[in-house]
């Protein structure tokens, strides 16, 4: 199982299983779940997400995205629309790079109802105030927030121009029209209009670029998704001192892609991994569930191991093997589980001992007392940024990346 999509879309663990096909109805499982917040309630009743929805979407099909037409499935379609979870609504930047028409790499969606919710709920947002988005996407958050906020105060910033052009089209059409739609990289944010009281990033960072920081208002709050080379991603909510700087802490479990500029490169196995000669052998007695299906633990292993990505594939009988590859030097490490075996066979290769780091990294985390993510914080100054446990006097050692 390899493919470009190691990250999931939007996720956060979630109960709501009901298909839904009118935004009352997603608004009211949302509510009933308590991940939407009363003042947002009517909001998401009134927009109606499937009018931001393209007529092709695509899903996951195996290691592919295949497109769905609402002319070919009108009920598939709008279930998409209105279920809770993550629509795809564009593949490979544009042109669709996998076998026979079908998508490699998610690259524009609209992101997952209660993930909005909480984002939303995260920036702490009132009418009257004025937010630059970055990442319009389908124009849907963008439209939430001017049902409440007022459209006059939400610009968005989108950098690929022909969704940008679609979101302004959309919310044109769907009544929004006074929200500004800007076609442009959004690390650069969006300077005629600062400052902003608020700033809500629907991108990944691993960097948080600084023009954030100086657009918004000192008191004002930045809502941004952050993630490293390893680990899925986190959301954290910073507020801005009037020194120039901004501190946040984590706030909890969230997937996007990544800023387009941030991206990085891609792991293969294809590529990257040659089991020969040069393969290092050993065994361990780590449990590769201890080190990455702990979110608290899998979060602070992504702080000290930069450069490696994670890539998990199947096996016959339960058997897996994760694969830790850095594209950039080429090193990678296998850890093949099987539920039969007391140790576990690791394959190490390249000039980084990316299983020994890894396993470091987890002994750190564990002779920290094993912090939980909502410990972890971030500051974010004009010359760096820098994680802290928690308070930012006690700044962590983190390799550069
Ligand atoms: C998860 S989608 C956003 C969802 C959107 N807010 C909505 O309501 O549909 C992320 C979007 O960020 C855009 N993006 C990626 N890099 C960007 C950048 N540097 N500046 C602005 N937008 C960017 C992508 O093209 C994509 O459309």
């Amino acid at each position: 199982m390899e493919h470009g999509r190691q990250l999931p879309e939007d996720r956060l663990p979630t109960a709501l299983t009901t298909t839904m096909t009118s935004p009352a109805a997603l608004a009211e499982e949302l509510a009933g779940s308590g991940v939407l917040e009363p003042t947002w309630r009517e909001a998401f009743s009134a927009v109606p997400r499937h009018r931001f929805i393209p007529d092709t979407v695509w899903v996951e099909d195996g290691d592919h995205l295949t497109p769905v037409h609402r002319e070919d499935d009108e009920t598939g379609w709008m279930d998409l629309c209105y279920a809770n979870d993550a629509v795809v609504t564009q593949v490979d930047d544009g042109v669709p790079a996998g076998p026979g028409q079908s998508g490699h790499e998610i690259t524009s969606s609209a992101s997952r109802p209660d993930v909005v919710a909480r984002m939303l709920a995260a920036l702490q947002a009132e009418p009257g105030m004025s937010v630059l988005e970055i990442g319009t996407g389908t124009g849907w958050n963008a439209a939430l927030l001017a049902e409440r906020l007022g459209a006059g105060g939400v610009t968005s910033v989108e950098v690929d121009p022909a969704v940008a052009d679609r979101a302004r089209r959309t919310l044109r059409e769907a009544g929004y029209g006074k929200v500004a739609v800007v076609t442009g990289d959004g690390a650069l944010g969006h300077p005629p209009g600062a400052p902003f009281d608020r700033l809500i990033a629907t991108v990944a960072v691993d960097r948080v670029p600084y023009a954030w920081v100086e657009q918004t208002r000192p008191g004002g709050r930045v809502v941004v998704p952050w993630t490293t080379d390893l680990h899925n991603g986190a959301l954290v909510s910073f507020v801005v001192g009037r020194d120039g700087t901004m501190q946040g802490r984590i706030m909890g479990n969230v997937a996007f892609m990544r800023l387009r500029s941030q991206r990085g490169k891609r792991a293969s196995l294809d590529r990257h991994v040659r089991d020969g000669k040069g393969t290092r052998r050993s065994f361990t007695d780590l449990h590769p569930y201890d080190v990455f299906g702990e979110y608290d633990a899998s979060l602070a292993i992504g702080l000290r191991v930069p450069r490696c990505k994670l890539i998990v594939s199947g096996h016959d009988g339960g058997a897996y093997t994760v694969w830790l590859i850095d594209p950039w030097s080429g090193s990678w490490a296998g850890l093949d589980y099987r539920p039969d075996a007391e140790r576990l066979a690791v394959r190490q290769s390249g000039e980084r001992d990316l299983w020994q780091e890894v396993h470091d990294a987890y002994r750190w985390w564990d002779g920290l007392g094993r912090p939980t993510a909502d410990r972890w914080g971030l500051t974010v100054t004009p010359e760096e940024q820098y994680v802290w446990l928690d308070t930012q006097d006690d700044p962590i050692d983190r390799p550069s990346t």
